[in-house]
């Protein structure tokens, strides 16, 4: 059959039949296909040039043209077809990705500060506002501030390794804002009222209610016959102002080499009334922090006179309280720095 037809028209039909694939084609990797079998070296198109062979030069001539004719429109068909695909993909890329531009934008994500730095702040405002200086020390203290001045004789406990980070050149890492106490001491002279909010270390075994790393504030009043009413005063004072009504506290005798008399200070149960809970292990009373009258020793070794001057001196577990506050249940939470916890606050 094909053999009765001319060189000239079986090229045309192969155009044809090209054409009508062409248009069947859904997607753009079939046009390639289509290309290499049809118009490629060995493609079918191709082949048929083998044929000028048998032809008069005439004909080869008129086959020639033909053949060259069938090419080009061919090869202007499938760009044609993948200008199509191109312009098709686009359209779909612009749909996809369109942004309405008439939206108002979302408002700058705001921050928040830490439950601790909150606490912090209003424990800081309300001791101003009753005369205090707020005053900073360093993490890195030497052993003399941190343990001698304070009247924490050489082998107690407390500077053992186990509680303490010790540094070279006899400094650690402060275990506490007591030291912040004898710097207060030594660059002021009496009367004076100071705080000293801070972060502390310890060389202790992290879980849920212990952390290596946390905060205190310490609070010093010196000035002539400080008794512990004065110390009763401004510790309900400061305590009702961060648990925003009055509370009842209570005072236990506890031993701080710092203090004489030492005590540790509780507060009444918020939770039961002091009925007894969970929360103060139905004893009505939580335990709040250390305090007492300074020691003589203490007053004595930064340059006071005691038996001119006298004072009270507190030191409060800042992150204890700010978890208390915030009714947060785990220590490790607060320096974990996890969005999800902090956003809350
Ligand atoms: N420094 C003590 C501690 O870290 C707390 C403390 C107790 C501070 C009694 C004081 C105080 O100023 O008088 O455990």
């Amino acid at each position: 059959m094909e053999t009765d037809l001319s060189l000239d028209q079986r090229i045309a039909q192969k155009q044809a039949e090209t054409l009508a694939a062409l248009a069947r084609v859904t997607k753009p990797e079939e046009l390639e296909t289509i290309r290499v079998a049809v118009l490629g070296r060995k493609g079918s198109l191709s082949q048929l040039s083998g044929e000028f062979a048998r032809l008069t030069p005439e004909e080869r001539k008129t086959a020639g043209r033909a053949l060259n004719a069938a090419k080009e429109a061919l090869e202007a068909a499938i760009e044609t077809r993948q200008h199509a695909f191109e312009q098709e993909q686009l359209a779909k890329q612009l749909d996809a990705e369109w942004i309405d531009l008439t939206l108002p934008a979302p408002g700058p994500r705001r921050g928040s500060l830490h439950p601790v730095t909150q606490v912090q702040a209003e424990i800081e405002a309300l001791f101003i506002s009753l005369g205090f200086t707020v005053l900073d020390g360093p993490e890195v203290e030497t052993e003399y501030h941190n343990f001698d001045a304070l009247n924490i004789p050489s082998e107690h406990p407390a500077r053992d390794a186990q509680d303490t980070f010790w540094l070279t050149d006899c400094n650690v890492l402060r275990t506490h804002t007591s030291p912040v106490q004898v710097r207060g001491m030594e660059r002021l002279r009496p009367p004076l009222r100071i705080i000293a909010p801070g972060r502390v270390f310890r060389n202790e075994e992290v879980d849920a209610s212990h952390e290596h790393t946390f905060y205190q504030v310490e609070g010093m009043m010196i000035d002539r016959d400080i008794s512990v009413a004065h110390l009763i005063y401004f510790m309900k004072k400061m305590l009702s102002a961060v648990f925003r009504r009055d509370v009842n506290v209570r005072l236990r005798p506890g031993f701080f080499p710092f203090v004489e008399p030492g005590f540790e200070l509780d507060i009444q149960c918020l939770i039961c009334g002091g009925k007894g809970c969970a929360v103060c292990k139905q004893s009505g009373w939580v335990e709040q922090m250390g305090c007492g009258l300074v020691h003589p020793n203490v007053l004595r070794m930064s340059g006071i006179d005691p038996n001119e001057w006298s004072g009270f001196a507190f030191g409060l577990g800042l992150t204890r309280l700010a978890m208390m506050r915030y009714g947060i249940d785990d220590i490790r939470l607060l320096q974990s720095g996890d969005l999800r916890f902090l956003n809350q606050f």
